[in-house]
């Protein structure tokens, strides 16, 4: 029996992270009745989708022709045919309800003159099957789209009667006759342990852009709902996928919103060539993310970067008016100002592809439901346990996601998720008691962590993981790099039997936080490493230089990843390639979506 004395918090539904995903679905299930807890590890305003700057996507067509169906074909594309055709028809199908759900909440969206949702292009997103010339899909609330999305959801939310348990930090979930039956919690301003018993349980926390060095993403950025899930003994999905958004401000990592060059900025080498032009004749600097960062490297590589060692490239925004900066682009006229010492009305910033995004994660269906592949049922459910946002991969944005498209996710999974549990969840049913060995188990976890006496801080073994993940799992890979990386990774997570935590105390512990977050976070770090040596092809945002030919044959399918201590197993499981509406319908053809060349 444990030592630690809990307190029991009884449920239907407990929503695990307050991003944009996490109150989306906090929101929807409070607001069809359903009693929901939200437990999180910062304040709601100030988790990560605060930083997502430039938009949401969604075919609204207010400033020119759009549909669902290109928004859908974008996806599939941006993808590399690796997203799950019924999601991604899904999501682009379901946006335009979304963010006018946002708008009558009261995000308050940038307006066009006649008073309609204000949306500018962002990259990869076009017309006619991508055969037209972009689109201004992207929905904004200037460059602070997170922001404004996050305080009206966390209102809307208390408005509805959700409860809040803020700068709770999740410890582990609670698994009772094979479903999640809820989760065991640390409170960090007191240190007293609390019990979620529910009946569905919503891992909303983020992505793991922190297993980097050098990340747009938050310090919180842990994978802490992938951690959970892998010491559960559920697979993680796609891991291998790791997002470099082009334009991070060079040093500091901090994010230039896609929408600086939707808003006209362009990328230009050490000779003032807009390089750009020649990769992607079509698309220019609006390619997919991939590629762009993958053509800033090569130039970087071929000695055309700029700056004294010639090792980043430069982003111009001085030639735009003023009123399209101010009105459009403040925030990050800010941040240039403050990260590179820069006034971008004068001169270009230097930038540099920066981790961004993960595109996997938790596997689910479309409506949030986590999955646990077996050989016999590759999409089996794990009752009682959903993912949504950056967390989950449902998947909809495959190899490689387009920009804008991360806020479109966070709400339309989170609404469906809501939708899904308001089916699946009775109010009216008895919660199953608590199971106390499973809750013996997560506390003997934390307990030996609290207590560990080895011989390295957890800073030094999170520094030691962040620079191998950086260098050998970065935007251009190869055999070699990931070869060596794997054996690394092991070495390291191998250590983590070694970790030593100074401070003993239950109350504001950071140095037992982190080490909590290096746990989560080592068991992503290790899918993601292990996922990239076995996928001997290139796709989105995974380019193998030893395998540079996408190979639909052998690799058009998802990688599965089990992680266990320093253990990796992998398994695969089939993409999803029926759409939900048939052609006749009005939904997409077939042949439309068939794997192509991807050419910009
Ligand atoms: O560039 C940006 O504003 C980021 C958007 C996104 O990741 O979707």
């Amino acid at each position: 029996m444990t030592a630690y004395p809990y307190e029991v918090h009884d449920y239907d539904v407990v929503v695990v992270g307050a991003g944009g995903a996490g109150l989306r679905a906090t929101l929807g299930m409070a607001e069809q009745g359903l009693r929901t807890a939200c437990v999180t590890k910062v304040f709601p305003t100030r988790s990560h989708t605060v930083a997502a700057q430039g938009g949401i996507a969604a075919s609204l067509a207010n400033m020119g022709p759009d549909n669902w169906q290109w928004h859908m074909y974008d996806t599939v594309k941006g993808s590399d045919w690796l997203g799950d055709t019924d999601a991604m028809e899904y999501l682009a199908r379901e946006a335009p309800k979304a963010v006018y759900e946002l708008d009558h909440y009261g995000v308050p969206f940038s307006r066009t003159e006649e008073g309609k949702i204000y949306q500018r292009p962002f990259g990869g997103h076009t017309t006619e099957f991508g055969e037209g010339p972009p689109v201004q899909r992207t929905c904004a609330a200037a460059d602070r789209t997170g922001h404004a999305i996050l305080h009206t959801l966390y209102g809307q939310s208390l408005k509805n009667n959700a409860e809040f348990f803020i700068e709770y930090f999740a410890i582990d979930l609670i698994i009772t006759d094979g479903r999640c039956t809820g989760v065991v919690a640390w409170k960090l301003d007191d240190g007293t342990i609390h019990v979620f018993n529910a009946k569905m349980t919503v891992l909303a926390t983020g992505g793991y852009g922190r297993a980097y060095f050098s990340a747009t993403s938050a310090h919180t950025c842990t994978g802490d709902g992938g951690g959970m899930v892998a010491r559960a003994g559920l697979p993680l999905q796609d891991m291998e996928f790791v997002q470099f958004h082009p334009t991070g401000i060079y040093g500091s990592g901090c994010l230039i919103t896609e929408g600086a060059r939707g808003e006209g900025g362009y990328l230009t080498n050490a000779n003032g060539e807009r390089f750009m032009e020649r990769y992607a004749p079509h698309y220019k600097d609006l390619a997919p993310r991939d590629y762009v960062s993958r053509c800033m490297t090569m130039e970087i590589r071929e000695g055309r970067g700029v700056g004294a060692q010639g090792d980043h490239i430069h982003l111009h925004l001085n030639h735009l008016p003023k009123e399209t900066l101010e009105l459009r682009l403040p925030g990050i006229s800010e941040s240039a100002r403050i990260f590179a010492g820069v006034d971008l009305t004068k001169e270009p910033i230097p930038v540099l592809p920066t981790v961004h995004y993960n595109m996997g994660g938790i596997p689910t269906n479309y409506w949030g439901e986590v999955l646990n592949p077996t050989a016999d049922n590759p999409d089996a459910v794990f009752p009682g346990l959903m993912a949504v946002g950056e967390a989950g991969c449902a998947s909809v944005h495959g190899a490689n996601r387009l920009g804008s498209n991360s806020l479109i996710d966070l709400v339309v999974f989170g609404r469906a998720a809501a939708i899904r549990a308001g089916q699946i969840v009775d109010p009216k049913e008895r919660n199953v008691p608590v199971n106390t060995t499973e809750v013996d188990r997560a506390l003997s976890r934390f307990d030996g962590l609290r207590h560990a006496n080895g011989a390295i801080p957890t800073a030094d073994l999170r520094l030691e993981m962040q620079k191998t993940m950086q260098s050998d799992a970065a935007v251009f890979r190869t055999e070699k790099t990931l070869g060596e990386g794997e054996v690394k990774m092991t070495a390291i997570a191998g250590k983590m039997g070694d970790l030593k935590v100074t401070d003993r105390s239950l109350v504001w512990n950071s140095d037992l936080m982190e080490t909590l977050e290096l746990t989560n976070l080592m068991a992503n770090a290790l899918a993601t490493i292990y996922g990239a040596h076995a996928r001997t092809e290139s796709r989105g945002a995974h380019a193998h230089e030893d395998f540079p030919q996408r190979d639909d044959v052998n690799w058009r399918k998802h990688s599965l990843a089990w992680v266990d201590g320093a253990q990796v197993k992998l398994g695969y499981r089939a993409v999803h390639t029926d759409p939900l509406t048939p052609e006749a319908e009005g939904g997409i053809s077939l042949k439309k979506i068939a794997p192509a060349e991807r050419k910009f």
